[in-house]
C-alpha cells in the first residue's frame, strides 16, 4: 500500500508548501503595498521641498535672508528630513491617543497646542495644519529671522500663527507639543537653550526633538520610543 492511500498518513511537506504558497503570496502583496506607500511618500516629500525652496529663492526673499543677522551660535534654515517627520509624527499620534494624561470623552486623545521653534518657512506647521497627522488646538511657531516668517505667511498661509522671537526668551509654559529641530549650531548655546525650554515647559508636556543635545543627561525627561527624539516631561 502506498503512504498516501493510510488514512493515519499526513503529507507535511505538501501542506507546508500549500500553505508556504499563500504565506509568500500574502507577503509579496505586502511588501508591494509597503513600496507603493513608501514611494508615494518621498514623491510627496520632494513636492513639499520643491514648493518651498522656491519659495526661499525666490530673488528679493533670497537677499533678505542673506542680509538678516544670524547670530553666530545659530544654525541658519536646514529643513527637517519630511520622511522623518512624518513618521514621528505618526508615532508622537500613537503616544498621545494611548497617554491617560492626554485622555478625552470624545476624541482619540485631548486635541494639543504645539509649537515649532525655528520653523523657518513654516513648511511643517502647514502639513500639520493641513495634514491630519495630529489632533490640535492650535499650532504655532517662531523664527528669529523675519524673512522666513515673511515665507511662512505669504507662501504657507500661517498668518498670526507663527511670529518672529527667540528661541532664548520664548515662553515654553503654554505648549502641550515642542518641536524643537536643533536651532544652534554651537553645543554650548543649544545646551543652555534646552536647560531653559525644559525647566519651563509643564510637567506631561512632549518635546520632540532631534538632535538634542542634553535631553538623555536631563532627569526631568523620560525618553518615549527607542529613537531618543521623543520626550515627555516629568
Ligand atoms: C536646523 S533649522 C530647523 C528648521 C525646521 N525647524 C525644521 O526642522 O525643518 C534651525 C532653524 O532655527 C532658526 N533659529 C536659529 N536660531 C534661532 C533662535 N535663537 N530663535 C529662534 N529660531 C532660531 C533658524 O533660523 C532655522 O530656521
Amino acid at each position: 500500500m502506498a503512504e498516501t492511500e493510510d488514512p493515519r498518513f499526513v503529507d507535511y511537506v505538501s501542506e507546508a508548501k500549500y500553505l508556504l504558497t499563500y504565506e509568500t503570496e500574502a507577503l509579496s502583496q505586502i511588501s508591494k503595498a509597503l513600496l507603493t506607500s513608501e514611494l508615494s511618500i518621498q514623491a510627496l516629500s520632494r513636492v513639499f521641498v520643491a514648493l518651498e525652496t522656491a519659495a526661499l529663492e525666490h530673488p528679493e526673499v533670497a537677499e533678505a535672508i542673506e542680509d538678516a543677522e544670524l547670530d553666530p551660535t545659530s544654525f541658519s534654515y536646514i529643513g527637517y528630513d519630511l520622511r522623518d517627520f512624518l513618521q514621528v509624527m505618526v508615532e508622537l499620534d500613537s503616544m498621545l491617543a494611548a497617554d491617560p494624561d492626554y485622555a478625552h470623552g470624545q476624541f482619540r486623545y485631548r486635541p494639543v497646542r504645539l509649537m515649532e521653534v525655528g520653523c523657518g518657512p513654516g513648511r511643517n506647521l502647514f502639513i500639520l495644519q493641513n495634514g491630519g497627522l495630529l489632533l490640535w488646538s492650535t499650532i504655532e511657531g517662531i523664527d528669529v529671522v523675519q524673512p522666513y516668517i515673511d515665507v511662512a505667511r505669504s507662501s504657507f498661509n500661517l498668518g498670526d500663527s507663527v511670529w518672529q522671537d527667540d528661541a532664548r526668551t520664548l515662553d515654553y509654559s503654554p505648549y502641550d507639543v515642542v518641536f524643537s529641530h536643533r536651532p544652534f549650531s554651537d553645543a554650548r548655546a543649544q545646551a543652555d537653550y534646552e536647560k531653559r525650554l525644559v525647566s519651563q515647559m509643564k510637567t506631561g508636556a512632549y518635546l520632540v526633538a532631534p538632535l538634542n543635545e542634553t535631553h538623555a543627561q536631563d532627569s526631568r525627561l523620560v525618553s518615549l520610543g527607542d529613537t531618543e527624539v521623543i520626550w515627555k516631561r516629568l
